[in-house]
């Protein structure tokens, strides 16, 4: 996704800068790769004075790297994932505070983020965790409709659910403290540990389960809803389903990293991706979630969120640092799932 030079230097007055160095911008992208990729080719055309170097990975292992390179930072921002990890880089001090002129543009629950961080993070899209399962293979097994968190328990299901690793995947984390806050931290540890009993493989990403699903490599895999949607859209027998008891939700959030190399070009690709326009692009790239823009255009396929239980997500409590480092260590302890892809 590099500029080439001709490109970068048609027409303007900036040649002796690109002589020395084309200006870059390096980026981690915690959504889907075909968004991911979208973004960087739309901004790049936007922008053709700015090469965008591009990686995609998990909400947890981006944080992870993000706190690994703190001393030499190399990131300049990271876009997409869910909120919580970007809030724990937040308060460890690993993002920068930045108001963008557009913040007045987006919904109170992008703001809320915003608010919540000291504005070292804000909210790009939102969107309800779920479960899609594949609607041939419960058909072929004589397997009921799972409605609620409880039917996941059925042990008819050994073997057909997949879930994500909470340590590298921000949905499966979302899971995690979507069910302790639904049941009490005890409680939610009992029953992950007796849903591992059906789980046949934690995967590296969030959206990896449904994947299988859809390919019928698995009966049913616990996501964001508007993932499970993206594979109906995409011709795969797939059912999304928003859980009886209630569900926990993202905020999917955009943090600048505190001395990354490209301070100016990460302020510029921050401020334009959140303007309504390109938020509309996310339909075409199969990506679901509810944009942040007031002005951006909800795709027909995303999640009527007001159809869904939605719990009152802390995303202040369950994305500080102590609240997720202790839950991930007690998931490694008492479940220990091990991401296998
Ligand atoms: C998918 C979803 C996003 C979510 C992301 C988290 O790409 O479409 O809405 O933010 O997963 O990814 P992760 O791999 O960290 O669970």
């Amino acid at each position: 996704m590099k500029i080439t030079t001709t490109a970068a230097v048609a027409g303007t007055a900036l040649l002796p800068a690109f002589a020395a160095g084309a200006a870059e911008l390096n980026l981690i992208c915690s959504a889907d790769v075909v968004i991911c990729e979208k973004l960087v080719t739309e901004f790049e055309r936007a922008h053709s004075d700015i090469g965008v170097n591009m990686v995609r990975l998990s909400s947890g292992e981006a944080y992870a790297k993000i706190r690994a390179e703190a001393r030499n930072p190399q990131t300049d921002l990271w876009w997409g994932g869910t909120g919580d990890p970007h809030l724990q880089a937040a308060a460890d001090g690993l993002t920068v505070e930045y108001q963008s002129p557009r913040l007045s543009e987006l919904h109170d629950w992008a703001v809320a983020q915003a608010e919540t961080s000291g504005h070292r993070t804000v909210g790009v899209y939102s969107g309800a965790l779920g479960w899609g399962y594949n609607t041939r293979i419960f058909e072929a097994k004589g397997l009921e409709e799972p409605a609620c968190w409880a039917d996941l328990l059925n042990p008819d299901l050994q073997g057909e659910i997949q879930m994500a690793d909470p340590n590298s995947s921000g949905t499966a984390y979302t899971a995690l403290a979507t069910l302790v806050q639904l049941m009490g931290e005890d409680e939610a540890f009992d029953y992950l540990k007796q849903l591992n009993a059906n789980v046949a493989q934690y995967t590296k990403s969030g959206s990896a389960p449904v994947r299988a699903a859809g390919r019928g490599e698995a009966g049913l895999g616990i996501v964001f809803m508007h993932d499970a949607v993206a594979q109906t859209v995409e011709g795969f027998p797939i059912r999304t389903i928003a859980p009886c008891e209630g569900t926990g939700y993202e905020v999917g959030s955009m943090s600048l990293v505190e001395g990354g190399p490209n301070p100016d070009e990460a302020v510029v690709f921050y401020d334009w991706v959140l303007g309504a326009e390109v938020q509309d692009l996310m339909p075409e790239a199969g990506s679901y979630q509810l944009p942040s823009n007031k002005a951006a255009v909800a795709s027909e396929h995303a999640p009527d969120l007001g159809q869904v239980k939605l719990i009152d997500y802390d995303f202040a409590e369950y994305g500080s640092s102590d609240r997720r480092r202790a839950l991930l260590a007690r998931w490694d302890s008492e479940i220990g799932g091990r991401a296998t892809d």
